[in-house]
């Protein structure tokens, strides 16, 4: 209780997705910086993509597998979601595509659809996953989620931002991480988050 004996608001809960399985990925290690640096009233948990099949319709016919339930309903308990994406040959990982894909499944019951998100990115390039998320975006509006548009997160070669542990080591980094997360905060209390 508070001291005017209302509840405390819960904490939002937001759901974490690296488009990387890599062990030293930039983006698994951006998103534990999220974690570490979400502001009070924020809860970033992380989904790993590492069991999700290929999207096949025959097998979604078949019944959802296992890990596919397991995401989408990971995402409907979610508040919002929070995206890190890898660039690849300018545009988003096809792991992470395909876990679109399967959370778009099937039409009208996607836990996607009206979901507040953002996105972040980092890379070893120069400008840091900017092609990557455009097209991201663009999946996302079809999908309806609600991405926000400013501020953004381009974490440009991430080899000097982070240290050999994958911790964002870079101060300007983490600074800017932690206003964007306030905004992203803002936001998904603006356009109504609610898990569902
Ligand atoms: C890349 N990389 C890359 N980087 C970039 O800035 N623009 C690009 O178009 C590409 N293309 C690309 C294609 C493929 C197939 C690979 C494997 C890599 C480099 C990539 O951004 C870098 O390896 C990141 O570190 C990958 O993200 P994680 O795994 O560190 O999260």
């Amino acid at each position: 209780m508070t001291d005017d004996g209302t509840r405390p608001a819960p904490p939002l809960r937001v759901l974490g997705i690296a488009g990387s399985l890599r062990a030293g990925s930039y983006n698994r290690a951006l998103l534990r910086a999220a974690q570490e640096l979400a502001p009070q009233g924020m809860a970033i948990v992380t989904f790993e993509l590492d069991a999700i099949p290929p999207y096949n319709a025959d097998v979604e016919m078949a019944g959802f597998p296992e890990p596919i339930v397991a995401f989408k309903a990971a995402l409907a308990a979610a508040d919002a979601v929070l995206i890190a994406t890898p660039e690849y040959n300018h545009s988003f990982p096809g792991l992470l595509k395909n876990a679109l894909d399967w959370a778009s499944r099937p039409p009208g019951k996607s836990p996607l659809d009206g979901k507040p998100a953002a996105i972040i990115g980092a890379s070893s390039g120069a400008i840091g996953t900017a092609r990557a998320q455009q097209h991201l975006r663009l999946v996302c509006s079809y999908l309806n989620m609600l991405v926000m548009n400013l501020p953004e997160v381009f974490v440009a070669r991430a080899q000097d931002k982070f240290d050999a542990g994958g911790r964002l080591a870079d101060e300007p980094t983490q600074q800017f991480l932690a206003k964007f997360l306030q905004a992203f905060q803002l936001w998904i209390v603006r356009v109504g988050g609610t898990a569902r």
